[in-house]
């Protein structure tokens, strides 16, 4: 390298010269982004992950640089020794930070050749996102990639800087591990030394921390990847990174307080922006009652209105069945939308049939009418009831969904949330956090035919709620909160369980018998009755976090190097078929019909 750059030292980076530099003599190193032949004189935008200079050569200046200098393509890497010259008169480019300057240049040292990228190094290219992906080092080399991973790593620090100065330790926990259940599959790793044995990586440090809890480290944090085989989606990698933190001798509150900080400092540090502090909370009954899910977006209105006890008599059986059999019927009304067609209409009901509503009924509120297939049901007290629930107004589209109460708010809250976008009633530019709290400990999986944990077994109950574990598992309340942006899950935790006999009765709750949690957890539980203080803490996805303080619509565009939907690296082309004397050392034979 210092052979191919002889003298040549950087001075200065691609968005630093201004006018007052003019004079100087500078060199600088970067990537052509653009080359311009202007009738003799060649103009070359170098770039560098600050920014952007124009350098010329001008065969007046010197004739063999400029000579070489048509050599140069797109994405080839120079350095470039020249003088700082104010641009001329008509030339100034204000969109550039060093728009008033070029550099003339004297010496070029050609560093590096490069093909023809397969995409314009610039923010707005019509190529699709495998494309990108597998030129991943040229996408990153795009101003937004370059922004949100400096975004990323400003906000990082800023994490740090906090909770250092808060007295958390930093501290590391194992990858090779046994499985921590989130309610995801685990990522195995065959043993070679243990035949047959296999380790799990970590869904989240959660029972490490516990641990770190138990061994004293009052306060704890990590900036740390998780692992879970899990169906992708544009907010969901099978690899991604939480805050994750642990605090000992503290409750909700005080959790709370320090994430609030935390995210209060950031925003100022990051985005200069100042957070409204404390942030709102929601029961979970509450969220899921007026917004239909636990992670609403409280950004714009259109909350949802429970009607079931209006038409549970009402003629149109359709409603008034489902709630004999105990489901619910819910309105949404989606203002001013009475022009909507019967096309669109349809659409929406295809877009609820995916959160299994089986129908999806509307009204059409006019002057003096309802126009509505099912208006014909409703006695004149029934209209008159509904039209006050849901404040009807002339110009008012009602949506009606009626099901079992999960059915009803998935569809309803998932459409309140499509309508927001569609008319316009969200400020994008608006940071809306809130807590959720109050989750239910249980929720009933029917495919196991089994309780499992809403957050995860470690959480713990409300007090009052412990005699009803092996009574009454639906009604136990857990000490759970989630933190939700922008209606995004963006962080999750819990005041944890520090006394064994507890756990046990929720491992029990949960279906596991004493030998099968003996077996998975009895580290934990005698760690556990072994001084284990009270503690808490929550772990905050880091990846949601950056992707909405960028701006983008998918965590893909915060992380260097994603996963697509089906979990692979198209990079690199991970996952890959291995040689077989691999699978040999490691004990394992693929099943037939599977290539090796
Ligand atoms: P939880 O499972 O809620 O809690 O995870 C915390 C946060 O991590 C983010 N997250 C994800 N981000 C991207 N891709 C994924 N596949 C993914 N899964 C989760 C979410 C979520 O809110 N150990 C507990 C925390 C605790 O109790 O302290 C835990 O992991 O933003
Ligand atoms: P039907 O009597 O099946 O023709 O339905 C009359 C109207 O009720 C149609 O607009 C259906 O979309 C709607 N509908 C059917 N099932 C439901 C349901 N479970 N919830 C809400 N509306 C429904």
């Amino acid at each position: 390298m210092s052979d191919l750059l002889g003298d040549m030292r950087r001075t200065h980076s691609c968005c630093e010269l201004g006018i007052d530099d003019v004079g100087q003599k500078v060199v600088l190193m970067g990537w052509v982004l653009r080359r311009r032949d202007h009738g003799g004189v060649i103009f070359v935008d170098l770039r560098d992950r600050n920014g952007i200079t124009q350098v010329v050569f001008n065969p007046a200046v010197d004739e063999a640089v400029h000579a070489k200098a048509h050599e140069i393509r797109n994405e080839y890497v120079l350095a470039v020794r020249g003088r700082v010259d104010p641009r001329p008169e008509g030339m100034i480019n204000p969109n550039l930070l060093t728009g008033t300057i070029e550099v003339t240049v004297t010496e070029l040292k050609i560093l590096n050749a490069a093909r023809t990228p397969p995409f314009l190094i610039e923010d707005d290219i019509d190529v699709s996102e495998n494309i990108r992906l597998k030129f991943r080092h040229l996408d990153l080399r795009r101003p937004q990639m370059q922004k949100n991973l400096i975004l990323r790593h400003r906000s990082t620090a800023s994490v740090r800087e906090f909770l250092n100065s808060r007295g958390f330790l930093d501290l590391e926990t194992p990858f090779l591990t046994r499985s921590t259940p989130e309610g995801a599959r685990d990522y195995l790793v065959p043993s070679r030394v243990n035949p047959g044995q296999f380790y799990a990586l970590p869904q989240s440090p959660q029972i490490f921390k516990q641990l770190f809890m138990i061994s004293g480290f009052d306060r704890y944090y990590q900036i740390v990847r998780c692992f879970r085989d899990e169906d992708l989606r544009a907010d969901r990698q099978p690899e991604f990174t939480q805050i994750d933190m642990e605090m000992s001798f503290v409750g909700e509150e005080e959790i709370m307080e320090v994430a609030e900080g935390m995210m209060a400092a950031l925003f100022k540090d990051v985005l200069g922006r100042q957070l409204e502090l404390p942030f709102s909370r929601l029961t979970y009954t509450e969220a899921l009652d007026r917004f239909g899910l636990d992670k609403p977006d409280t950004r714009f209105g259109l909350e949802l209105r429970d009607v079931s006890d209006i038409v549970a008599e009402s003629k149109f059986n359709v409603f008034s069945g489902v709630v004999k059999k105990g489901g619910i019927v819910k309105a949404l009304n989606a203002k001013g939308c009475i022009d909507f067609s019967r096309k669109e209409i349809d659409d929406l009901t295809d877009f609820v049939a995916v959160y299994r509503a089986r129908g999806m009924a509307w009204i059409k509120v006019r002057e003096n009418e309802w126009q509505s297939p099912i208006v014909k049901f409703f006695s004149e007290d029934e209209k008159k009831a509904l039209a006050e629930r849901i404040e009807m107004q002339p110009g008012d589209l009602i949506f009606f969904v009626a099901d079992q109460p999960k059915v009803v708010n998935e569809s309803l809250g998932n459409l309140r949330n499509l309508l927001g976008k569609r008319l316009g009633l969200i400020d994008e530019k608006r940071f809306e956090f809130l807590w959720i709290t109050r989750f239910p400990m249980f929720e009933y999986d029917d495919a196991e035919r089994r309780y499992q944990a809403l957050h995860h077994p470690f959480t713990s109950p409300l007090e009052e709620d412990y005699a009803r574990l092996v009574e009454d598992p639906p009604a136990v309340q857990s000490r759970a909160y989630d933190l939700v942006l922008n209606g995004f899950e963006i962080g999750g935790g819990s005041i944890r369980i520090h006394q064994r006999e507890v756990q046990e009765k929720v491992f029990e709750a949960l279906g596991m018998d004493r030998q099968t949690y003996e077996e998975k957890f009895g580290f934990l539980l005698t760690a556990l009755d072994s001084g284990a203080p009270p503690h808490g803490g929550i772990a905050i996805g880091f990846d949601r976090l950056i992707m909405l303080m960028c701006g983008e619509a998918s965590i893909r565009d915060v992380i260097a190097f994603p996963k697509t939907q089906k979990a692979a690296c198209l990079l690199t082309g991970a996952p890959s078929e291995t040689a077989k004397k691999q699978l040999d050392e490691l004990h394992l034979r693929l099943r037939p019909g599977i290539k090796e």
